[in-house]
């Protein structure tokens, strides 16, 4: 077959499954975000007999760090393994005397979040102390940040939610005055800002995700993002079986040879590692998609707005996301808690919604408090008043960048017709 048919039975596949996801008016979480293009680029690794980590992995990272002006971003196979490997670094032999964490140093982070900002805190032989989140744009809440901090804080880990991004301005003013540690988990926020700088850049450490239902995708995918250059050249090896051969600094790379001449060079592993390394076929994949992530997140941002709108009139029963001052959303679903009332439950709203093909699901991972796995091992919490009521009573329906006027007017039209149902 020749290129051009390969192209038009890939781009004929992809509409199919486009048309399939969104037939009789059904409404899906997330999209297929790759596109002909992207498919030809992720086979063509393939067909080049390099599909491994290799020059798209490079590419990708230097797009990504072009992007958000940032110095090293640091390709893994997921957003969890970013998290984990963040958190084993500042752990290891590796981390500079001011960053180093010891076994039982508590790290504040929200409790509205997903199992893999929590559990490598666990991993790593170190405590999550839970703080609660705000409600409608679910963020740590700052104002109880203080009086969580204890001789044992090292760090906040805060989570940029849902396209969100936290009060970055009083997160870093509470890490100057106790010394901590800032990482954020940027898994969901990707392209948003704080005060016109980007999320993700804020903290001594971030993670983004590109896992399929993300702003772009790679399938499966994930990036530490560091300005910090020493850290950067370690992290690359340790993703990849802490060999020399991801080493990018020059100096650092003929010392090891030097002290090593009996070694081979591309068989020489200077750093304990992993083998949390991505593939090119991943890379090649979400490449272009990198040179669309704006017009993404402007499409994004125009559903969003046009769905408040519309749905407004039902704050009476309903907490809606919401826009705040010095924050540009990279919106990423759209959240919604059921106010507690006497007319009707979360649950009824959401068989309705069901019922009629719009899929939603709990906010994130809801309260962590309340997952199994977290019952298991050491965690302190203080009171977690709103993401107890996330957990009861949130959800979230879809949100990207194939949502149109005529998918958002039905939408419209089927919470109006609930509201109509109940209030009658
Ligand atoms: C807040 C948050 N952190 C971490 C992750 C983990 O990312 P991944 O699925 O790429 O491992 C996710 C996944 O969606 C997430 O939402």
């Amino acid at each position: 077959m020749n290129q051009k048919n390969i192209k038009f039975e890939i781009k004929k596949k992809l509409n199919y499954l486009d048309s399939k996801s969104f037939a009789n008016n059904n409404l899906p979480l997330s999209i297929i975000q790759y596109d002909t293009k992207d498919v030809l680029n992720s086979l063509n690794t393939l067909l080049r007999g390099w599909p491994t980590i290799g020059k798209e992995v490079s590419n990708v990272e230097k797009k990504i760090e072009k992007y958000l002006k940032i110095k090293n971003a640091i390709m893994l196979n997921s957003g969890g393994s970013a998290n984990f490997l963040i958190l084993y670094l500042l752990r290891s032999i590796y981390a500079k005397k001011k960053h180093k964490l010891s076994e039982g140093d508590e790290i504040l982070t929200p409790a509205v979040t997903w199992s893999t900002t929590v559990s490598p805190i666990i991993q790593n032989g170190l405590v999550p102390v839970l703080i609660d989140v705000n409600l409608s744009t679910y963020d740590i809440n700052v104002n109880l940040i203080e009086k969580s901090i204890t001789k044992k804080t090292k760090a906040i880990m805060v989570v940029n939610p849902l396209g969100h991004v936290c009060d970055m301005g009083k997160i870093l003013q509470l890490c100057k005055k106790y010394n901590l540690i800032l990482i954020e988990d940027n898994c969901e926020s990707i392209g948003a800002k704080f005060n016109n700088k980007y999320s993700g850049t804020f903290g001594i450490f971030s993670s983004i995700s590109m896992y399929q239902s993300h702003h772009i995708s790679s399938v499966e995918g994930g990036m530490i993002l560091t300005d910090d250059n020493y850290y950067a050249d370690i992290l690359r090896s340790i993703r990849a079986n802490g060999w020399l051969r991801e080493v990018r600094n020059t100096k650092t790379r003929k010392n090891f040879i030097k002290s090593n001449p009996e070694l081979e060079e591309s068989f020489m592993f200077p750093y304990i590692g992993f083998n949390f390394k991505p593939t090119d076929m991943s890379a090649a994949l979400v490449s272009n998609q990198i040179n669309k992530l704006n017009k993404f997140i402007n499409k994004r941002t125009f559903a969003a707005k046009k769905l408040i709108n519309l749905l407004k009139q039902y704050e009476k029963f309903l907490i809606l996301p919401s826009f705040v001052n010095k924050i540009k959303n990279s919106w990423f679903t759209f959240p919604i808690v059921v106010k507690p009332n006497k007319k009707f439950s979360k649950k009824d709203l959401v068989k309705f919604l069901s019922d009629k093909n719009i899929a939603n699901r709990p906010i994130i991972a809801g309260n962590i408090a309340d997952q199994p796995f977290l019952k298991k091992f050491k965690y302190k919490k203080g009171n977690l008043k709103n993401s107890d009521l996330v957990m009861k009573n949130g959800f979230f329906i879809g949100l990207h960048h194939k949502l149109d006027n005529k998918k958002i007017n039905y939408i419209s039209r089927t919470f109006d017709n609930f509201f109509n149902k109940i209030t009658k």
